[in-house]
């Protein structure tokens, strides 16, 4: 069993095309980003949170420790079973010690949301991918509140952070479709008197307000004047701890069910995860390209819709991807570029400037990569533009997977489907989010191994 570990030098990965299709059924990890609400609106609660199925990633451990620093007490019970003991609504100490975030931008910005409101001063880091990503697009809001930054040039990380000592509510218009700015917005709402809005032009996952009404807030969504969403949240709500049980997440689902449709043959099952509408835009895509994927036994599950996803392989071809769709599946780009890499003719994925300041500059990776695996590729102003012959790429190559999980499982992926091997420079950074993405991938049949 490959296990990438973070204690040592870069762990590098192969992937190859395996002797027989692909099959089996498989549960993934619990979505990432309920996982990180879970334990936040958990420590923001009064009483003890019971929590199943979190994704024990490195992103949402950096998560749990930051709020056991700040006087909250999240433990692990069992495998994947959490018990947070919240200490309610603006009950957070002073941190004695940098807050460090690691690799998430989650972590980094729905805390600064929580910490923008509490009278404390902290300081937060991350790794190198996460200082050089932007805060400036909450660090603005969050002022508006009454909290003070001090930040490297570009509103970068490491950052310091006073919080209102009295908060201002804040009418805030989100000038980017993202989740992570609108939940840091309503969260620092939460210990904020009166009612604190959030205008999104474009809808946005909508995990944090499904949490919030599960723990007992008032959250009201309307539509915006001129389209989109208007979400309020009233201040000092009386949150109460309630048992949550997390989905398998779509995001590292997306690599099980893109392997399957482009190895021949296969046939693979990924149980329980879930189906958020403002989640499920690579269904949708990956339909448009004629692949076979079916949902069954839909249901819900803590407040969300949940099935288990069957894909099997068969012909792919290219398909126009509106740029509406982007906010509905903005992590899966990666691995929808592998497919479309497999297909016949021009797939075009449009208006995705945000990939820019994930993770990775994300927009730069696959170009880069898939070029160098012999794929008709161009970046195209935001367009990503990938043109296929109906067949896997007929070369390998070395990847640089740039501190970004997404980047590395993407490619390992494509390696089981290409001509020759695809090498991956690091494996590492899968921990973050699917730290048993080989072996979970080898279980169904995949040959992903260390590499030399
Ligand atoms: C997330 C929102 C998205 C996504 C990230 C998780 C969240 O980021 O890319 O992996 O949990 O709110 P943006 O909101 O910055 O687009």
């Amino acid at each position: 069993m490959v296990q990438p570990s973070s204690s040592h030098g870069p762990a590098p990965l192969e992937s190859r095309r395996p002797a027989a299709p692909l099959a089996g059924a498989i549960r993934v990890p619990g979505d990432k980003s309920i996982s990180h609400r879970a334990l936040m609106l958990g420590a923001l609660a009064a009483g003890r949170t019971e929590i199943s199925g979190l994704l024990e990633g490195e992103d949402v451990l950096a998560t749990a420790a930051a709020l056991n620093a700040l006087g909250a007490h999240a433990a692990r019970v069992g495998d994947g079973k959490w018990a947070v003991d919240g200490v309610g609504v603006g009950g957070l100490a002073e941190p004695d010690d940098l807050l460090d975030l690691g690799n998430s931008g989650t972590s980094a910005r729905l805390l600064l949301g929580i910490l923008a409101t509490h009278p404390l001063t902290a300081f937060v880091t991350g790794d190198a991918s996460l200082r050089r990503r932007p805060m400036g697009r909450v660090t603005e809001p969050l002022g508006r509140f009454g909290a003070q930054f001090l930040t490297r040039d570009g509103a970068r990380l490491p950052l310091a952070v006073t919080g209102a000592h009295r908060p201002i509510p804040v009418e805030y218009r989100l000038p980017v479709p993202s989740a992570q700015v609108k939940s840091a917005v309503l969260l620092a709402g939460l210990n904020t008197p009166g009612e604190t809005t959030v205008v999104e032009p474009q809808a946005t996952r909508d995990h944090t307000e499904r949490m919030l009404r599960h723990f007992g807030g008032t959250v009201a969504t309307e539509p915006a004047e001129g389209g989109g969403l208007r979400i309020t949240v009233h201040g000092f709500p009386e949150l109460t701890a309630a048992p949550i049980i997390v989905p398998g997440d779509i995001s590292s689902a997306a690599f099980a069910l893109v392997a399957a449709l482009i190895v021949p043959g296969s046939e693979v099952t990924v149980e329980g995860v879930g189906i958020n509408p403002l989640r499920a835009g690579l269904l949708d895509c990956l339909r448009d390209m004629g692949a076979d994927i079916a949902l069954l036994n839909e249901r819900e599950e803590g407040g969300e819709p949940v099935a288990d996803l069957r894909a099997r392989a068969g012909a792919l071809t290219g398909a126009d991807i509106p740029a509406e769709r982007a906010p509905k599946m903005i992590d899966e780009y990666p691995i929808l570029a592998m497919a479309a890499a497999c297909a016949q003719g021009r797939t075009v994925m449009r208006g995705l400037a945000e990939l820019r300041v994930k993770e990775s500059d994300r927009l730069a990776a696959i170009a880069a990569g898939l070029g160098d695996c012999g794929v008709r590729v161009a970046v195209d102003g935001d367009d990503l533009v990938v043109e296929g012959d109906g067949r896997p790429p007929q070369r390998g190559a070395m990847i640089a997977a740039r501190l970004d999980h997404r980047i590395a499982m993407a490619f390992l992926v494509l390696g089981l489907a290409a001509n020759e091997a695809v090498r991956v420079d690091d494996g590492r950074p899968i921990a973050t989010s699917f730290p048993d993405f080989v072996p979970l991938v080898n279980r169904l049949g995949g040959a992903v191994t260390a590499a030399a």
